[in-house]
């Protein structure tokens, strides 16, 4: 197979035919195939693909259970290809099919590891996008760029193609946080492949929404800071870690509500404690496990196990703060912030560890 499509999909069911019928005018070489990667659709678009499949034997769906996310999505339909080109590309008909064959002759006959379709080569704005999410893409495209050390007209773009060499020899160093692959990509190949890009028009979406809601930025945020950072510290790790903060100032915040309202410490503290965690748990189940957030009962159970391995978290962080302070270990030892910091630190990576292996295991 000389390429695949690669069409990341999330309740696109009202898309997909008129989709598929644009790639068959727009290409006219035999040897390419569609792989979508479908999380499980709501609308069931996985089951509008699999029926046409049945027919169309260049036509696959992989359809995930339990897992959500554009970047990973797309890097494990890249990963199941075997084909010599990878082309990424949105099913909501935004991008334009009919530069596939442009882009598929400029890799060719210049030799190019990746052909980027940009929104933004021949002006700044896009007809596709609203002012604000112009305006947002704009300053976002500066930071990439400064990021990654390429200079790119969209680093954003979701449709390009890319050598399937290139991409498997990259692949491990993905970070797969959000919906920037090709950011991720740049940053993870350190300005070493030989790429070239064409414009294109973003066209209005007609049917269905976008499944970038404001929690994008957040994304945006971590992603830069894998880029950047995280082989010393995983942005995930930090988000833990910047919500177990903010969960110290949900519990002094009721305690001093509490103790004002003259409850019994013993109360106040336990009550405390226990809307720190809960509100922590929220944090990270809308803001650091985004991927793999639990809803209805499946959020409720999380909750309890939530609770109990953070209370084993606490246990520790308590019993090895105590130890350091009052053991003979010369500069830890009789320092209480030393000492402190080093406990709350233990619990805080056995709470990260037992978040990320237990309560929002990965199906
Ligand atoms: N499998 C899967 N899982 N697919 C998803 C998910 C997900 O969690 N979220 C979105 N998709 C699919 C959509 O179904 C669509 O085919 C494609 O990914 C793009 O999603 P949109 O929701 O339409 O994104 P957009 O149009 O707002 O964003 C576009 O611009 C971004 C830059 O601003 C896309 O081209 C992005 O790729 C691009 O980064
Ligand atoms: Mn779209």
């Amino acid at each position: 197979m000389l390429l695949s499509i690669i069409t990341p999909t999330y309740n696109e069911a009202l898309n997909i035919e008129k989709f598929i019928r644009g790639i068959e005018k727009a290409i006219k070489i035999k040897n390419y195939e569609i792989i979508f990667v479908d999380d499980n659709s709501i609308d069931k678009t996985y089951e509008v693909i699999k029926r046409i499949a049945k027919k169309k034997q260049n036509i696959r769906c992989l359809r995930r259970v339990g897992r959500r996310g554009l970047s990973s999505a797309v890097i494990e339909g890249c990963l199941s290809s075997s084909s010599d080109l990878l082309l990424i590309m949105d099913a909501d008909l935004q991008h334009d099919e009919k530069k596939i064959p442009i882009m598929l002759k400029k890799l060719i006959s210049e030799n190019l590891d990746l052909v980027i379709a940009s929104r933004f080569l021949d002006s700044k704005k896009t007809e596709g996008l609203s002012k604000y999410r112009n305006f947002l893409s704009n300053v976002a495209n500066k930071i990439s760029n400064k990021i990654s050390g390429a200079n790119l007209s969209d680093p954003m773009s979701g449709f390009f193609l890319i050598k399937r060499k290139v991409f498997d020899n990259i692949a491990p160093n993905l970070s797969g946080i959000g919906f920037k692959i090709l950011l991720d990509i740049f940053s993870s190949c350190k300005g070493k492949v030989k790429f070239a890009e064409v414009h294109f028009e973003f066209k209005k979406r007609k049917y269905g929404d976008s499944k970038l809601d404001s929690l994008v930025i957040w994304e945006y945020l971590l992603l830069l800071w894998d880029c950047k950072f995280g082989k010393i510290v995983p942005a995930k790790f930090l988000s833990f870690c910047l919500i177990g903060g903010s969960g110290v100032f949900v519990h002094l915040l009721v305690l001093y509500i509490l103790i004002n309202a003259e409850f019994n410490f013993l109360y106040a503290q336990t009550f405390s404690t226990l809307t720190a965690m809960t509100t922590n748990f929220f944090l990270n189940n809308i803001l650091t496990y985004r991927d793999n957030r639990k809803k209805g009962i499946d959020a409720f159970k999380s909750l309890i196990i939530f609770y109990i391995t953070c209370g084993i978290g606490a246990s520790a962080n308590i019993g090895i703060s105590n130890l350091l302070f009052i053991g003979n270990i010369k500069g830890i030892s009789g320092i209480w912030y030393i000492s402190g910091f080093l406990g709350a630190f233990v619990g805080a990576v056995w709470n990260f560890l037992m978040s990320s292996l237990i309560t929002w295991r990965q199906k």
